[in-house]
This record gives structure tokens, C-alpha cells and sequence, in this order.
């Protein structure tokens, strides 16, 4: 949430920072800013409300020079999104700025007393203080300054400072993540590998509680108290082209169509030659738990539903999901026999950081099913299976949950044939299915078609209903989430059993109703159901798998999906169902990539 880059070094800091903010739009939009120091060592800022592209325009008329500088995009949490509200954020004598991720919690208290003494405020920002606060502490000493600074306040932040009289630049994590990124002569921060890519792999992930310091010979790493911290660079193998477009319109199609590689790397490695069992590296002893707790946010929680489906069926245990901004305050019961499993693409998002911390207090053993490496998600827990996934930009998730279905069918499997509830016939066939999930997602891919004129005979509707049950309820559940978040049409969804009990009534010839209805156990039942939304005069988009030309008697469109077991579906189903959301927003003419009031990688509560 907010994407911070700075730069010291050789280049023209704001071409680097204009790049990697590019790059980091996905964790903010509502308004950027940069502030360069020129040679006169003089600090110079521009700041625009709105996207990126409004400040790299006004930019390319009035261009700022200097090899020092810091930029932001922002997400708004204090203050609307105006050019005033905008990073960076300077001291009255203009040598300061300073550019901020996250919340100072104590703002308003600071805030007071800092007017108390003389300071005025230009923003309604939480932020603003750190200035202040910083300035007022400022005797010629920059780090000095910041470390009397931070003292004063708390919250979950990640800062950024210069100051016009130093040649460097000055970070500081306090939860919300910094990356350092180490060149030759050159050096940059950021709040996310991608935007370092084109310059460096090597880099340091900073810890909280981390200062660094940057100068263009080099990277310091000191506590807030000064005391020098030694911490070893990491190579990054993500490549640059990964992060970019690709040729395709929009991040999230060409996330979705990558999908078929996804899953060859997911599960690369992990099925064992023998066929009947998976190789995971994970410490955890199957023996030692009596219970699973799956906790996640968002389309990452959705995934942890197919899990808890998954695990109970193959592995016996008892499993519970819940959003980890309720599981955190909940003083959930768990013990040392709980395993608790977090899941999440950046690894960052705060409200699973601390169900993890919380998971860890109460003595559980932790499992965190990730995408980046680096994470503070992946630095705390105990266990940690990687999906690999690659870099996801789309603000809309797509091929993370790919992933982490695929990472969840992998645990559920190694926990049944550990425990003995798997037997090695059922285990065989599931794997052998898996090997065969690249072709089959290759395969649901096509859908396209149908999915475009679906999504242009019902781009004008203000509402849709998803149903699935099963497997399959948190695949309506993950379809109506990307529908709401990109084409901003209102998507409900609901276990399809459920909807007698209430949703029926909005059933009319009006609203769209997307039922998930490939081959299951409960088939006829979902049927049935489908037909009782066509007696109510109700518009049924099918989604049935290859072969079934019965469902054309109950559904006014259908959707065809790749035939496969029960227990893989929600691998391919999802895949139409994200099209949808796509081909929908795509027609309406929105920001795929960046839907409105949203970001990636969510660091505030
Ligand atoms: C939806 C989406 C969000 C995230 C959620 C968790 O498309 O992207 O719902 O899934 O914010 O994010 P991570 O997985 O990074 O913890």
C-alpha cells in the first residue's frame, strides 16, 4: 500500500524513480509526487493528484534534475487525494522531505503539540508530523534527527527522508516493507522488488525496526538506536519481463493466461517420481497437530476455504477459515496442536502478519503459503510453502489464487499419505490429474469467447449472483470478488443449497445468475437448483463441463469448462469466471489494472 522508490547514485534520480513508481502503481493511486535535489543541492518537488501519468506529464514539461531523489504513489488513509495531501512532504525551510507508508497512530497528539510550538501544517496527513517532528529534532545531524523522531511516534510505517544538506538517504521500516536494492556507485529503496528489476537483483529486505542508510558508495543498516545490524543481500531471480505487460492490454489478462506456466512452477518438483505421494520441505511433523486453522484476507482467504474442503476430505483433520482481521481480535483457541496456515500473495498484507503474530503467541506451529520471498509474512512463520507465482501486478488477483489452490491440493495431499487417511490409489489419481492442471487451465482458456459475449450482452446490469457449491462455493465466491472489484457491479455469491433459504428473492428476468454446475457429486441437486431460478423467470449462465449438453435445457447461456475431478475443479472453474470480470470491465472501459479506491498488498488496518 503506497509505493515508495528513492534513488542516490549517478543516473537522473527522477527518471529511476518515474520507472520503478510505474512499477509500484499497484500499490496506490490516488496521487504521486517526487522531490530531486539538484546540484545546487537545492530540493525541488512536484506533486498531482490523480494517476501516475499526470505527474510524469507534468514532468515531461517541467523536468527536475539531480541524482538524489524520492517518489511516491499514495493510497489514501489521512486527507483526501489533493496535490496538497501528496508525498513528499516538506519542512517549512523546504530542506527536508520526507515520504511515508502507513499509519502514525499518535499523529494527532503530535500533531497538537507541534502547533503548540510553532509549527504550521500544510496537509490534513498523518505524515506531515514526521517533518516536523524530524525538523525539530534537526541539529546538522540527518540520522540523529530521524532516530529522535521515531522515537516519538508509533504505528506501521515505512519512511523515506533527505534532507538538502546530506548527500543520502534515510530509511526506516516499522512493519510496512522496504526493499534496498544495491548497484555499483548507485543505490535505491523501494517498497517492492519490481521496482528495482531493471537495475539490480541484488537487494535487502529490510526488518522491522531496520534503519538504512544510503549513500551512493553504499548501504549501512543500523537499529534505531544507531547500532550497526548486519544483514546479507539476497539475488532476486525474478526477471524484469516478468513484471511487464508483455503484450497483452492489461496486467490481469496476461496474469490470467500465464497461468498454465504458474502451475507447472507451483507444483514443478513436488510431485514424486513414485506417483502416489508429494515432496514438500516443510518441518512440520503431520503427527504432532490435531486441528488446522486457515487464515488469509481477501481472494487469499477464498483459498483457504477450497483448502479447509480439501484438508477434511484427504487428511481427516478438522479445519476452520477465517479472515484474519477478525481472527487477530477474536482471542481465537488454539494451542500448540493447532497447525495454523496463513496465506498470502505479498506476504505483507497487515491483517495476516499479525493472525500469524497472534497464531504464534498462543504456541501454534505456523505454516504461510506465499508468493514473495522476503516477506516479513515469510521471515515469522515457521513453515513456509512457496507457490511461485511470479510477480503479480494486477491489483485483481488471479494467478496467485492459481497458485495457491495448487499449493493447498499439494498440503492436503502430504497430510493425508503422512497420516494414512489417503489411500495411494486416490493419492495416484489426484496426482496424476495435477500433472495434467497446466493443459487443463490451457484448456479453460478458451472459454474466452463465450465469456466476451456474455459479458456484452449483461455489461449494462447493476447486479449479479454467483452460486457453486462444494469445492466450488469459494470458486462463486472468488468470481462475484473479481467481478465487484474491477467492473464495480454488484456481485453476491451464495452456496447454491442456500439460496431457497433467502437470495431467491432477488431472483427476477433481469438479474444474471452465474451457476457453477460442472461434474460433481451433487450434480443433479445443483440442477435442480438452477431450476428453480428458471422458474422464477430467473437468466442462468451455466458453467458445465465439456460434454454436457443436458445443462443447455436449464441455462440460457452456458460456459464451458475442461472436465476433471471434483476435488482439481476449482482450478479450472475459476478461470472462465475471471474472464468474465475482465471482459466485463474491459467493455465498460475501466481500470483493470488499478480499479478505483483499492491497492495491492494491503499494510494498513
Ligand atoms: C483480490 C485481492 C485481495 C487480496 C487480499 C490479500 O483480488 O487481490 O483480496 O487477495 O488483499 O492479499 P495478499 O494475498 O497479498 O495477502
Amino acid at each position: 500500500m503506497c509505493g515508495i522508490v528513492g534513488y542516490v547514485g549517478h543516473r537522473q534520480a527522477a527518471e529511476v524513480i518515474l520507472d520503478g513508481l510505474k512499477r509500484l502503481e499497484y500499490r496506490g493511486y490516488d496521487s504521486a509526487g517526487l522531490v530531486i535535489s539538484d546540484s545546487e543541492r537545492v530540493l525541488n518537488v512536484m506533486k498531482r493528484a490523480g494517476k501516475l501519468k499526470v505527474l510524469s506529464d507534468a514532468f515531461r514539461t517541467q523536468p527536475l534534475t539531480g541524482t538524489l531523489g524520492l517518489g511516491h504513489t499514495r493510497w489514501a488513509t489521512h486527507g483526501k487525494p489533493n496535490d496538497i495531501n501528496a508525498h513528499p512532504h516538506l519542512s517549512e525551510d523546504g530542506k527536508l522531505a520526507v515520504i511515508h507508508n502507513g499509519i502514525i497512530e499518535n499523529y494527532l497528539p503530535l500533531r497538537a503539540r507541534l502547533s503548540a510550538e510553532g509549527h504550521t501544517f500544510a496537509s490534513e496527513t498523518d505524515t506531515e508530523v514526521l517533518v516536523h517532528l524530524i525538523e525539530a529534532h534537526y541539529q546538522g545531524d540527518l540520522v540523529a534527527a530521524v532516530q529522535a523522531a521515531l522515537r516519538e511516534v508509533h504505528g506501521a510505517y515505512a519512511i523515506v527522508v533527505s534532507h538538502a544538506d546530506h548527500e543520502l538517504i534515510v530509511a526506516a521500516r516499522a512493519t510496512s516493507p522496504l526493499v534496498i536494492g544495491l548497484g555499483q556507485g548507485e543505490n535505491f529503496v523501494a517498497s517492492d522488488v519490481p521496482a528495482l528489476l531493471p537495475y539490480t537483483r541484488e537487494v535487502i529486505f529490510l526488518r522491522d525496526g531496520d534503519m538504512a542508510l544510503l549513500a551512493k558508495d553504499g548501504v549501512t543498516v543500523t537499529d534505531f538506536g544507531g547500532v550497526v545490524l548486519r544483514r546479507d543481500s539476497a539475488i532476486i531471480d525474478w526477471d524484469a519481463e516478468a513484471a511487464e505487460k508483455g503484450g497483452y492490454p492489461h496486467y490481469m489478462l496476461k496474469e490470467i493466461f500465464e497461468q498454465p506456466v504458474v502451475l507447472q512452477n507451483t507444483l514443478g518438483g513436488r510431485l514424486a517420481a513414485n506417483g502416489t505421494d508429494v515432496t514438500l520441505e516443510l518441518s512440520l511433523d503431520p503427527a504432532s497437530f490435531n486441528r488446522v486453522v486457515i487464515t488469509a484476507a481477501g481472494t487469499a482467504y477464498y483459498s483457504g476455504l477450497v483448502g479447509e474442503y480439501l484438508i477434511e476430505k484427504l487428511a481427516r483433520l478438522p479445519v476452520e477459515v477465517e479472515v484474519a482481521s477478525e481472527f487477530r481480535y477474536r482471542e481465537p483457541v488454539i494451542d500448540s496442536r493447532t497447525l495454523v496456515v496463513v496465506v498470502s500473495q505479498s506476504g505483507e498484507t497487515i491483517d495476516t502478519l499479525e493472525a500469524l503474530r497472534e497464531a504464534k503467541r498462543q504456541g501454534a506451529h505456523t505454516l504461510a503459503i506465499l508468493n514473495a520471498k522476503g516477506s516479513s509474512i515469510s521471515r515469522e512463520a515457521d513453515d513456509v510453502l512457496y507457490i511461485h507465482a511470479g510477480p503479480e501486478i494486477g491489483v485483481a488477483s488471479t494467478k496467485a489464487y492459481m497458485a495457491m489452490l495448487a499449493a493447498f491440493e499439494l498440503l492436503a495431499i502430504w497430510l493425508g499419505r503422512a497420516r494414512g487417511t489417503l489411500s495411494a490409489a486416490l493419492a495416484a489419481e489426484l496426482i496424476a490429474e495435477l500433472r495434467h492442471t497446466p493443459a487443463l487451465v490451457e484448456a479453460a482458456l478458451k472459454a474466452r469467447e463465450q465469456v466476451a459475449a456474455i459479458a456484452e450482452a449483461f455489461k449494462g446490469k447493476s447486479d449479479y449472483l454467483f452460486l457453486g457449491r462444494g469445492v466450488n462455493f469459494p470458486t462463486a465466491l472468488e468470481g462475484a470478488l473479481k467481478l465487484k472489484e474491477i467492473s464495480y457491479i454488484h456481485a453476491e455469491a451464495y452456496a447454491t443449497g442456500e439460496m431457497k433459504h433467502g437470495p431467491i428473492a432477488l431472483i427476477d428476468d433481469d438479474m444474471p445468475v452465474v451457476a457453477i454446475a460442472t461434474a460433481s457429486a451433487l450434480y443433479d441437486k445443483t440442477v435442480s437448483n438452477i431450476q428453480e431460478v428458471r422458474a422464477r423467470d430467473g437468466i442462468v449462465i451455466a458453467l458445465a463441463s465439456e460434454g454436457d449438453e443436458a445443462i443447455k435445457a436449464h441455462a440460457d447461456y452456458v460456459i464451458t469448462a475442461p472436465r476433471t475431478m471434483e476435488l482439481i475443479s476449482p482450478m479450472v472453474n475459476v478461470v472462465p469466471l475471471q474472464l468474465l470480470a475482465y471482459e466485463t470491465a474491459a467493455r465498460l472501459g475501466l481500470d483493470v489494472d488499478q480499479p478505483r479506491n483499492l491497492a495491492k498488498s494491503v499494510t494498513v488496518e
